[in-house]
């Protein structure tokens, strides 16, 4: 089993699978302060929505020992924790399950204390986190039976939650009831979770995939090659709006024109009951360097500039429903119940 990341209680080490250098090296990096932790998330050495929660609560951990030698502990923690939540804006679970562990800790409890309350939280969070996962993916092969080539975008496996995974996971669910003919695999320009990540790890589990150029999905639909297009999120809105990697709008534009079942698989963990609809989701955008550089190697005329939209948001119009860990569920939300335990 993949472990993303590893907690070392002795030493106080996370030790996080560098996901930069797959698939070619598998490597750790040994994180031991809370500096350290917002590097690896900013550089997306730990990524995805739900694994990036878990790196928040480790990150909380860290900004409570940082801040237990200091005579205003509180004002002191916040103070990282305000620069953790921020390390990336887009995934929800980043911000959300550091806010809900801290709201479970009294003020009144003493540093040492806390450090262990949270790292009680985190070991939960960690077992959720499998659990969701597993449910999710095992209502999302149910609901696509005999729907055997399904099409999917970014890295939604192990390496983004530590689990099973939510899109991927529901591809290899299929693919283990012998129920999956193929799955494709956008590249996900510009960092390519898709050919590097989701590859990698459907290659462990001998899923057949093809790789696909982004821009080759609408036409491999057009042949009548996809049978439901399936893909994570980083945020769902109350009604149904949804951001996931950039590139996914254009497969929910192209899924509609030829009336191909496009879903959603993300754990209400991920799911803001706090806003509205897509137009108040925070889309990152990162250095232009990562679209003008392939693996260091420039492409563009120096000179050039680039956009570098790390997610877009597609409209719940465009959504035939939200594989959950609580099932299948249609927008707009009324309430989704366990939201921000
Ligand atoms: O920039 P990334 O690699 O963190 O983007 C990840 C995605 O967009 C995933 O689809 C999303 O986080 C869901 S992961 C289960």
């Amino acid at each position: 089993m993949i472990e993303p990341l590893s907690y070392d209680k002795e030493t106080g080490t996370l030790y996080v699978l560098d996901q930069t250098l797959l698939p070619h090296e598998e490597r750790y990096i040994a994180v031991n302060t809370l500096d350290e932790l917002i590097e690896a998330i900013k550089a997306l050495r730990v990524r995805g929505a739900p694994l990036l929660g878990l790196a928040g609560a480790y990150g909380l951990l860290f900004a409570v020992l940082e801040s237990e030698k200091s005579p205003d502990f509180w004002e002191e923690l916040q103070k990282r924790v305000d620069l953790l939540v921020n390390a990336r804006p887009t995934a929800v679970n980043l911000k959300k399950e550091v806010d809900s562990i801290l709201q479970d800790i009294p003020m009144t409890a003493e540093p040492y204390e806390v450090a262990a309350m949270v790292y009680e939280k985190v070991l939960s969070l960690e077992n959720r986190l499998k659990n969701d996962d597993l449910s999710l993916a095992s209502h999302g092969a149910d609901l696509l039976k005999g729907k055997r080539r399904i099409l999917t975008i970014c890295n939604t496996g192990t390496l983004a939650t530590g689990g099973i995974g939510t899109a991927l996971g529901v591809i290899k669910v299929k693919h283990a009831r012998d129920d999956l003919d193929v799955a494709y695999l956008c590249e996900t320009r510009p960092v390519l979770q898709g050919a590097r990540l989701s590859a990698w790890e459907l290659i462990k589990e001998n899923v057949p995939h093809y790789i696909i150029t982004d821009n080759t999905a609408p036409y491999l639909m057009s042949l009548g090659k996809v049978d439901a297009v399936v893909v994570g999120a980083d945020r769902v809105a109350k009604n149904g709006d949804t951001a996931n990697k950039v590139g996914t709008l254009m497969l929910a534009i192209a899924a509609k024109h030829y009336a191909i079942d496009f879903y959603v698989a993300a754990p209400t963990s991920s799911f803001d009951m706090t806003i509205a609809d897509g137009q108040a989701i925070v889309i990152e955008q990162r250095d232009p360097e990562e679209v003008l550089q392939i693996r260091g190697v420039r492409i563009a005329p120096e000179g050039s500039p680039a956009l570098n939209y790390a997610f877009d948001v597609t409209p719940a119009s465009l959504i035939d429903g939200y594989i959950t860990e609580q099932g299948i569920l249609k927008a707009p939300f009324a309430e989704v119940k366990k939201v921000g335990r």
